[in-house]
């Protein structure tokens, strides 16, 4: 298909009304408790209550808050229940590993294992990484990410996640979560929802309020929410809310997103922990859905808490309901049970803390002097998976002269410092809060330590002694009398160039997490520039965090090949040496889409606010990314799905099966009333800190000390203590959204054949256009890994649910299928279709 030949839909101004500043979110109560119903839920559910009904007060309480920071060994720990010899539960980041140990491997970040499209290796990698966070005793593994989604291409943390397209986020997150809960660790999906930027992400000493995302109720079902609803159909245990608020209501206290959304319509049946000091109010956020405040202190280091004590309080005067505190803990519980932790034994082995072997028990308050790391290895046969996602995820963005794959070249210069070693090691970065040396992840919380790193140039060497290639390269990018040298008449110049990004907590070279700019880091443009102005097969390879503006060294002739290599842990340089001597064919392909300039995205970071609260609105709609380019009718440098491979492959025979599922019914019903467990002894005086108990400095606690507040002004929102059955809605009903909404309606088959020399992987894209003035051209919906030997066809096949082909409706608040004509493509890229056919 001629896709310039498409008329572009001149829809970006019609776009459903609902971001502008002020927007509030509809309350929502009570919260929904837990039903236990969904098959893979009962017996967690019957397990937790069966563990809760035997909890006083107290213990519930100590399961719902964290000690605060630096209370205990890992990132966040809630309170122990040493009656029962509970140890409490420990939260661990990061997305790619376990972050502050030793002994762990560094994964790719989550946008390499993305651009793979491999289910397998989003499922190997979760659970490769569950099994070393089960191994050094953490239960639960704050990962992985779908928020941010990706909305505008500086959102400093996009790497952590996967990809700006729902569906590819929604089918990653959701392998991911299996992988990691089937190593008997709780995924944590995070961040819930529309945190999409760094700048003014939390209030602040010089700014109140952090930033409102704003958006209508059809832009949330269809591009935001969406993975989160792969994530709860994939039974993730836990889900974190963001520190951002959602019309003008915080994320951890927004009864419409968490009780509507995520708990009511999605049918959550896990726990929601806030982001750490996420928490604004102690009794409004149990009422909107919170279960669990990390790190348990209200602040960071401030000693005291909106829970514990206070949860304590507010339950003994009444003003919370006992089945709302019950329901918190066997969220809790269950996740816990769901995963296996009860069959798992392994105690915490490590300190956040330090890497010494001693260390106080409770770093905080300085106490307790002890052994405190066990150093256990648990990075078991990792690097082999990292290594092969690290080619896997390598996009061939050009490819010309033959210059690639490289076959024993008489001579190679390698370029650039992002080839070569941090010379002060790969983890003297605290949080990898620097650019030195080469980027094998972004910085921030979302990082873990290297066990070592192998640096592109390390590799490279070896292979070009093996070969008995000259080699030369220079790490300074500035010495340009040094890289003329190298370079003028080798046979081969390969220039290595990145850009970073990361949480906000970090500043590197101005950027406050958020990228400043969609350029190369480093004089990286011009030092490009420059060799390919004297070495006419100059090879580029980019580690980035997202897309970077490269027209200008697609257009070079004297740059033969671009690849990006991303964040691809610590394996790097044996990855890259794999895909540039065709040890691995490339398959990746772009899991976002490269713009000639900044402002083609339509979509940008907000620097500065005007006003406080500040206002984010989100005036594209479901316009990110590809969806906007393709509107707007704008050619980017590469398209969304590109990628090249070392063969080529045809499409041909699409084939399109009508399915009959029945019609569509909305669930109906109510719930049961909300249950409690156990009894709860109304008495203060049980409620105080024991005699003679020994209370650590700084650490949060359930107890109360002194009188439980009475006859204070209440103002608590309509409905929140109601625990009579609830009606469902009929979009939910099961995890994920009505069961029905994953019902095949056709099936789609084409054949893809290896046209090519050598054996690869294709990566089939299935799109489908939903037809309607104010939907995107086409959406992504389905794909899949085909791997064929050369003159080797397989068939490719997509089950399109009733979700794929429907809208969100706000009126009738469920999904619904217009009337539009609907068309289904399959083929190489979101611009390369070569096959189509209309869904009947
Ligand atoms: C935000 O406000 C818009 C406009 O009123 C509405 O469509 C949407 O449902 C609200 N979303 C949330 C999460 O409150
Ligand atoms: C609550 O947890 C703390 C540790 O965080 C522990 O010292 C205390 O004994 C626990 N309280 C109860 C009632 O179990
Ligand atoms: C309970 O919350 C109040 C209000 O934020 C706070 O002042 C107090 O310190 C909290 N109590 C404890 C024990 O943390
Ligand atoms: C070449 O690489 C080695 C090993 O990393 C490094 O020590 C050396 O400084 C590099 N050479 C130049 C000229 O940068
Ligand atoms: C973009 O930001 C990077 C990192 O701060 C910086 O090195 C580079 O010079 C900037 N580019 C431009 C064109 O200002
Ligand atoms: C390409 O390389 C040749 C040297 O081989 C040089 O003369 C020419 O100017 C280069 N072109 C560009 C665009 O840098
Ligand atoms: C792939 O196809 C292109 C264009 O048809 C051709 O130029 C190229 O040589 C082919 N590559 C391989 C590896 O077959
Ligand atoms: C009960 O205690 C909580 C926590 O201190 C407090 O927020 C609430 O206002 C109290 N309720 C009454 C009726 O005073």
């Amino acid at each position: 298909m001629l896709w310039s030949s498409i008329a572009t839909f001149a829809v970006l101004t019609a776009i459903v009304k609902g971001q502008t500043d002020g927007d509030t979110s509809p309350p929502h109560y009570p919260s929904p408790w837990a039903r236990g119903n969904a098959v893979d839920w009962q017996d967690a559910y019957q397990k937790a209550k069966a563990f809760v009904s035997q909890l006083t007060l107290l213990e519930k309480v100590n399961l719902t808050t964290g000690v605060g920071w630096e209370g205990g060994p890992c990132v966040g720990n809630t309170g122990t229940i040493p009656r029962l010899n509970f140890p409490g539960l420990c939260l661990q980041d990061s997305p790619l590993g376990v972050r502050d140990t030793d002994l762990n491997s560094a994964f790719p970040a989550g946008v390499n294992v993305a651009s793979t499209w491999s289910t397998r290796l989003f499922k190997s990698r979760g659970n490769a990484m569950g099994s070393e966070h089960r191994d050094k005793g953490v239960d639960v593994q704050l990962g992985p990410v779908a928020g941010p989604l990706g909305r505008a291409p500086e959102g400093g943390r996009n790497w952590e996640g996967f990809s700006p397209d729902p569906v590819l986020t929604g089918v990653a997150i959701a392998q991911t979560i299996q992988g990691i809960q089937d190593a008997g660790v709780v995924a944590c999906a995070k961040h819930f929802i529309m945190n999409e930027q760094e700048h003014n992400r939390e209030s602040t000493a010089t700014d109140a309020f952090a930033y409102s995302s704003n958006l209508d109720d059809k832009t949330m079902h269809e591009l935001y929410l969406w993975p989160f609803a792969d994530a709860v159909r994939a039974g993730v245990g836990a889900i974190m809310c963001s520190y951002n608020q959602i019309n003008n209501s915080y994320g951890s206290q927004n009864s419409y997103t968490l009780n509507y959304l995520l708990k009511e319509e999605l049918d959550f049946q896990g726990f929601v922990t806030s982001d750490w000091w996420a928490q604004h109010t102690g009794v409004a956020s149990a009422f909107a859905g919170l279960d669990m405040t990390m790190a348990g202190d209200q602040n960071l280091d401030s000693g005291n808490t909106w829970w514990g004590s206070n949860l304590t309080a507010a339950v003994l005067n009444g003003t919370i309901p006992q089945w709302r505190l019950d329901d918190m803990a066997v969220r809790i519980m269950s996740a816990y049970y769901k995963v296996g932790r009860d069959t798992i034994n392994i105690p915490t082995n490590f300190n956040s803390w330090t890497l010494d072997t001693d260390g106080y028990r409770f770093p905080e308050a300085n106490e307790d002097y002890e052994q405190v790391n066990w150093h256990v290895n648990v990075q078991d046969d990792h690097a082999a998976l990292i290594r092969e996602i690290g080619g896997a995820s390598t996009v061939l963005l050009k490819n010309t002269k033959n210059a690639l794959p490289l076959n024993k070249p008489k001579s190679v210069a390698v370029i650039g410092y992002d080839a070569h070693d941090n010379p002060d090691g790969p983890n003297s970065c605290s949080d990898r809060n620097c650019d030195e040396g080469t980027l094998a992840m972004g910085w921030g919380s979302g990082t873990a330590n290297f066990p070592y790193l192998i640096a592109p140039n390390t590799a490279l060497k070896a292979q070009a002694a093996n070969d008995r290639s000259k080699y030369a390269n220079v790490s300074d990018n500035w010495d340009y009398a040094a890289v003329a040298k190298a370079v003028t008449g080798a046979e081969v110049a390969i220039v290595f160039a990145n850009a970073d990004s990361g949480e906000g907590y970090i500043t590197v070279d101005g950027n406050e997490g958020d990228r400043n700019n969609l350029t190369l880091w480093g004089g990286g443009d011009a030092l490009i520039a420059y060799v390919a102005s004297i070495n006419p097969n100059t090879i580029v390879v980019l580690h980035t965090v997202g897309p970077v503006i490269v027209e200008a060294i697609k257009q070079n002739p004297n740059v033969t090949a671009i690849l990006w290599a991303g964040l691809p842990g610590q394996e790097s340089g044996n990855a890259i040496t794999d895909v540039l001597y065709g040890k691995v064919n490339p398959q990746a392909k772009s899991v976002f889409t490269w713009g000639k300039a900044r402002e083609d995205w339509g979509t940008d970071v907000t620097y500065e606010f005007p006003s406080d609260p500040p206002q984010l609105n989100f005036v594209e709609g479901v316009f990110i990314d590809y969806r906007h380019f393709d509107a707007a009718g704008i050619e980017p440098s590469y398209e969304f799905g590109f990628g090249l491979s070392y063969t080529n492959y045809s499409y041909s025979n699409l084939q399109i099966a009508k399915q009959n599922p029945g019609p569509y019914q909305p669930t109906k019903g109510f719930t049961s009333a909300a249950p409690t467990f156990g009894k709860i002894d109304y008495n203060p005086a049980d409620a105080e800190f024991p005699p003679g108990f020994r209370a650590v400095p700084q650490y949060v606690y359930p107890y109360i000390s002194g009188p439980v507040p009475t006859g204070l002004p209440q103002d608590w929102p309509a409905g929140a203590t109601d625990g009579s059955p609830q009606p469902l809605v009929g979009a939910g009903g099961s995890s994920g959204g009505n069961r029905q909404l994953y019902d095949t309606m056709y099936t789609v088959s084409a054949t893809v054949t290896n046209t090519g020399s050598v054996k690869g992987t294709e990566i089939a894209q299935l799109y489908i256009s939903l037809g309607g003035p104010t939907d995107p051209k086409i959406v992504l919906r389905g794909f899949d890994d085909l791997i064929l030997d050369p003159g080797q066809s397989a068939v490719f096949t997509y089950d399109i649910t009733r979700r794929d082909i429907s809208n969100w409706d706000t009126v009738s608040q469920n999904w619904v299928i217009s009337s539009y004509p609907k068309t289904v493509y399959v083929g190489a890229s979101s611009r390369n279709l070569p096959l189509s056919g209309a869904l009947t």
